[in-house]
């Protein structure tokens, strides 16, 4: 009872807060975006407790194969024994070193220290002179197998989750998002290139970037912008009370058209080679709360994937991976497909990562807050959620 009003009175204060003038008006605090300690509370609370993806299938092409994948400075090692996939700590359970040095491979899951060997699944295969040397008694025996991680394959996309918690995939993203993802891997060419690079920012601000809706018109004038009429973001907004929502888990991710489809050089090459769009025309994107991006802009023709791994507090890895639509066309065609829609793409990442690592520095050097207005409403709202979460503010 006393709880329910508590909640009442606290949604309510949160929603018109904007309103009675008593509302900050940035998305976080400058401490969010630079804190070593909100760092640790984002690892346990948020990246370990909840599903995080990974990996597409086609990056294990092997039957028998392996990744080494990390988040937030725990790695992970993916396995597919067939149509099987798993996720393992990659940590030998003798003397807890790596397991894999290499980022993948076919070798056996054998231990260069001592050559314990490990089934793809994570269960122990041999310990060498294990009943002349070990003796290992029944609890020590079951101490052998490699620490296992929660999996779930997605169509193509793997989520792993770190932690044991209540959450399952489907209490994370809702049941469209899903089947989006599902529905779109059948399209999904096997033949993939991808790169990885370091960035010198907060995770979020990528992504409160991706949600900033006015920015594409003028930081992409001369590249997206010719490509994609982002107009239709410029409707009139409501004040930020009428859009504050009390977000809860499942819509902080989305799947959507943002932007129209205005013609353009590199998306009728691939008309013209018989690759139809799989959507109405237009620019897509999939936004998983907390760190997985992939957009469209060609409305199911090419995709690529952008995944944030924070290192630290001011430091991401950034994964891109780019995945042509399925067709017949050979090796040497779809790698040069690939590599002309990386080289468009970078164009675009640079104008971004350039206006991130600004807000970044600017949150650093600057002791005043940002002032971002009602447009920012999403922003805002996934930002409470957020902080609900890392600081347990479950009551409410
Ligand atoms: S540390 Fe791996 S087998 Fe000994
Ligand atoms: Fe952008």
């Amino acid at each position: 009872m006393i709880k329910n009003i508590l909640q009442s009175v606290y949604r309510n204060l949160y929603k018109y807060a904007y309103k009675l003038n008593i509302s900050n008006n940035h998305i976080l605090s400058r401490k969010y975006y630079s804190s070593e300690k909100i760092f640790e509370l984002e690892k346990s609370r948020l990246f370990f407790r909840h599903w995080i993806f990974l990996a597409i299938t086609s990056e294990l092409s092997d039957e028998k194969s392996w990744v080494v994948k990390n988040i937030c400075g725990t790695e992970v090692l993916l396995t597919r024994d067939g149509d099987n996939y798993y996720a393992h700590q990659n940590i030998c359970p003798h003397k807890n070193i790596r397991l894999c040095d290499e980022e993948k491979g076919t070798r056996p899951l054998t231990c260069k220290y001592h050559a314990w060997s490990f089934n793809l699944d994570g269960s122990n295969k041999r310990v060498p002179l294990e009943d002349k040397s070990y003796k290992f008694n029944n609890r020590q025996k079951s101490c052998k197998n490699l620490k296992t991680y929660e999996i779930e394959k997605i169509g193509v996309f793997l989520f792993v989750k770190i932690k044991k918690s209540s959450i399952r995939i489907q209490d994370q993203f809702e049941p469209y998002v899903l089947k989006s993802l599902k529905l779109i891997s059948n399209y999904f060419d096997n033949r993939i290139i991808s790169y990885k690079e370091k960035r010198n920012f907060n995770w979020k601000l990528n992504f409160e970037n991706l949600r900033d809706a006015l920015h594409p018109a003028v930081l992409h004038s001369k590249s997206l912008s010719k490509e994609v009429d982002f107009t239709a973001q410029y409707d009139e907004i409501p004040p930020v009370y009428e859009k504050r929502v009390w977000l809860r888990l499942p819509y902080a991710s989305s799947f959507s058209n943002d932007g129209g489809y205005k013609g353009s050089d590199s998306f009728d090459t691939l008309a013209s080679k018989g690759i139809k769009p799989l959507f109405n025309e237009g620019y897509f994107n999939w936004l998983l709360f907390p760190n997985f991006h992939m957009a469209s802009p060609n409305a199911g023709r090419q995709f690529n994937i952008e995944f944030l791994n924070p290192i630290s507090s001011k430091c991401v890895e950034i994964t891109h991976i780019f995945i042509m639509q399925k067709s017949s066309y050979s090796n040497k065609e779809i790698e040069d497909e690939l590599e002309a829609y990386r080289v468009a793409g970078r164009k675009i990442l640079e104008e971004d990562y350039w206006a991130v690592e600004s807000v970044q520095k600017g949150l650093e050097f600057s002791e005043i807050e940002q002032n971002v207005g009602a447009y920012e409403y999403w922003n805002l709202n996934i930002a409470n959620l957020y902080k609900r979460i890392i600081h347990r503010w479950f009551i409410f």
